[in-house]
């Protein structure tokens, strides 16, 4: 494949980040077909080539170059030593690194795995946390199938991403500690050309505008006018809110945004307020 200013995004080929990946890049208005183990798909909209990548060599491949962004999940970056550069936290892909010992196990605490195995597929990241811990343990090196060490005594304890937490409970493990938390990260290869970076810069902005769109609801409602400071200070919006007078005088309506975390208690507020008639909807895309 010859790049011929075509930019190139790896993606994890199946896994936890797969769907969510791709989902973010057709936000982003990028147009392409993929189904089932596809290794690459060309968009039909944009100079864009989608590369499905075991997702652990995702940060060399955009280190060298071979991929110019990529998405993975940030414990990847944390555990390579690999020169990517993080241009974005992605909000999806939630997921932590922990220890997790069998669920019977006398092992209380991580000073209980002093002198045991851990097998990992994260060496780096598990080494530099005993170490900061004092924990003297044996680190067996795993490339994928990391929950079954314990039952084939390959191990005494494992440490692995836990996500949903079901592939520890069909395991019989439960978690001692966790080491850090991830999410989906996107990254850039760190020299690009002059061409490419202002695709790239399109994309960041895309990227930025979907997410932006999940973190915020657009809501209306009516209150009484002299109510206004109030809604000002519950929504301020981008700059602030708009305010349209309603037949009735002493009413107002007020269009604004608001961010999803704080929906529900604004909400409520809005109804203190005496607001009434709160309409909410998604947002497709925002840009400040
Ligand atoms: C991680 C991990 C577990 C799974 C945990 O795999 O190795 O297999 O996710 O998720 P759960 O708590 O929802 O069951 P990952 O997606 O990184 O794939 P890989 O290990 O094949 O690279
Ligand atoms: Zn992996």
């Amino acid at each position: 494949m010859k790049s011929n200013g075509t930019i190139r995004i790896a993606v994890q080929r199946s896994g936890r980040l797969s769907e969510g990946s791709l989902n973010l890049l057709k936000s982003m208005g990028l147009q392409f077909e993929t189904y089932q183990n596809r290794l690459f798909t060309r968009c039909r909209n944009m100079p864009i080539d989608i590369l499905f990548l075991r997702d652990d060599d995702i940060p060399e491949y955009v280190q060298d170059g071979v991929a110019d962004l990529g998405i993975v999940g940030s414990n990847l970056l944390d555990e390579s030593n690999a020169k990517a550069k993080r241009l974005l936290s992605l909000d999806f892909g939630f997921c932590s690194l922990a220890i997790a010992v069998p669920e019977q196990s006398e092992f209380k605490t991580i000073v209980d795995l002093a002198g045991k195995k851990i097998a990992t597929s994260y060496p780096q990241t598990l080494k530099r946390y005993l170490a900061e811990n004092g924990v003297d343990a044996e680190v067996i090196l795993l490339k994928g199938c990391v929950e079954v060490a314990p039952a084939l005594e390959v191990a005494d304890a494992i440490c692995d991403l836990v996500s949903t937490g079901s592939t520890l409970r069909t395991n019989r493990l439960t978690v001692l500690e966790t080491i850090s938390k991830s999410q989906a990260t996107l990254i850039a290869t760190p020299n690009v050309s002059g061409e490419k970076q202002q695709l790239i810069e399109r994309l960041l902005l895309r990227a930025g505008g979907v997410q932006e769109a999940r973190a915020f609801k657009y809501i209306m409602f009516n209150l009484p006018e002299k109510k206004l400071e109030d809604a000002k200070a519950l929504v301020p919006g981008c700059d602030s809110p708009t305010v349209m007078p309603l037949a009735d005088p002493a009413m107002i309506a007020v269009h604004s945004v608001v961010e999803e975390e704080r929906f529900w208690e604004v909400v409520e507020k809005i109804k203190e307020c005496g607001g009434s008639g709160i309409l909410v909807s998604p947002i497709e895309k925002f840009i400040r």
